[in-house]
């Protein structure tokens, strides 16, 4: 499961970033992918105008690299309202300590100075991430590097949630019970360590319980293997704890050299005309030192040689490299090949968009169809979480 927000039109930096991984895992694995409008809601609620465009250009994004409804499932966050139901009642055993200490809601509200980000939706994004994921028991979730901590919010949650609705009464008293056996000390540290790894997933305390529970000599092995049982979790597990599958991609430069971000002002779209792409890259900085065309250069300090990094072959890269250090070749020519591939690759990219623009009924289906699935799915989830919180009353 992976999601991405509808921002605008999505750049060369997310293809070579994330939808190229995408395009590959989807025949793997069963992947729901999903459009994100709520969360883009937690930073736009000024201008949610603009969202509904931003969907649509973005389905439509999806589609033309090559995601392929056949195989995967393309859905709108928003049209599935039961991640807002999982949403609150998540939020009745979030912390709000967790959700404080995750790093990009400092990092957001100080970058985005101009927004007032002191919200309580914005707080919560990486909960409403947490539906997002834990709604399918997803088991892997592509992200990049920024999205780690918010995918282990979600095995955080899971796992209190886990434990406080997925027990097994039964099982605990007899635990408690065995536990009794080891002694009144032993007893107290069993349930110290045993809150540590549930409540805080502190796999060292489960270590350290399970080693004291199996030195245990004066307990039955039936009572040593319930203690251990209890200790894994001893119960219900009703949501599985996702783990995050990093793209191992290299860092997409801008037309600046800094990484490519809208925020940056650097991108290049995946859709852009042909003109632009060549102004663009014409007009990308190089290394200051080359002020003439005579004046030789230095790769690693140039922007265009990242680019190459990306695009370019062993031959051309030893071409741009020898010419570049040699002043044998201009920025220019050191440019154009680069221009070339990148409209090469988006060639095929803007044909199949072209198709899916002259024909917004089949996008529309696509998406109904997506989200039906998504919608089946995350019913039969919220039945079961109903009822483990005992909510299942009419
Ligand atoms: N926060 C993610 C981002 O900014 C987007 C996102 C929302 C997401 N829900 C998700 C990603 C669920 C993966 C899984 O990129
Ligand atoms: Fe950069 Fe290429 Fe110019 Fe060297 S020749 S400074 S690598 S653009």
């Amino acid at each position: 499961m992976s999601g991405m927000r509808p921002t605008g039109a999505l750049h060369l930096g997310h293809y070579h970033g994330v939808l190229k991984n995408w395009v590959r895992l989807q025949n793997e694995y069963e992947c729901f992918f999903s459009v994100v409008d709520w969360h883009a809601l937690t930073t736009e609620y000024e201008t949610p105008g603009k969202i509904e465009e931003n969907v649509w250009e973005m389905v439509i994004d999806w589609l033309a690299v090559g995601i392929n409804p056949g195989s995967a499932k393309l859905y709108i966050q928003s049209h599935i309202p039961e991640h807002a139901e999982l949403h609150l009642l998540l939020s009745m055993i979030t912390p709000q300590s967790w959700l404080e200490r995750v790093p990009s809601y400092k990092e957001q509200q100080e970058r985005l100075k101009d927004k007032d980000l002191t919200t309580y939706g914005f707080l919560g994004y990486p909960l409403l991430q947490t539906s997002d994921i834990i709604i399918f028991k997803a088991g892997y979730v592509p992200v990049g590097e920024d999205q780690v901590a918010h995918v282990e919010m979600a095995r955080e949650v899971a796992r209190r949630f886990n434990y406080l609705y997925g027990r097994d009464p039964g099982f605990e008293k007899k635990a408690e019970k065995a536990a009794k056996k080891m002694g009144k000390k032993n007893n107290r540290m069993y349930f110290e360590l045993l809150k540590k790894y549930q409540e805080q997933g502190d796999s060292q305390a489960l270590e350290k319980a399970r080693a004291m529970v199996e030195a245990q000599q004066n307990i039955s092995i039936g009572d040593r293997e319930r203690l251990v049982g209890y200790l894994e979790g001893g119960g219900k597990m009703i949501f599985p704890e996702p783990q995050a599958l990093l793209t191992v991609a290299p860092k997409m430069p801008g037309t600046d050299g800094q990484k490519m971000s809208k925020s940056y002002n650097n991108t290049i779209s995946l859709r852009e005309d042909s003109n632009n792409v060549e102004d663009k890259v014409r007009t990308m900085p190089t290394d200051p030192a080359r002020v003439r065309r005579t004046d030789p250069g230095d790769p690693e300090k140039c922007p265009v040689w990242a680019l190459h990094q990306v695009y370019s072959d062993d031959d051309l890269k030893n071409w741009a490299q020898a010419g570049c250090r040699s002043a044998g070749i201009g920025c220019l020519d050191c440019k154009k090949p680069l221009i070339d591939a990148i409209l090469k690759e988006q060639a095929p990219i803007k044909e199949r968009a072209d198709e899916y623009l002259n024909d917004p009924e089949t996008v529309r289906e696509i998406i109904d169809e997506g989200c039906e699935s998504a919608r089946d799915m995350a019913r039969e989830t919220l039945v079961e979480v109903r009822e483990a919180m005992g909510l299942d009353y009419d």
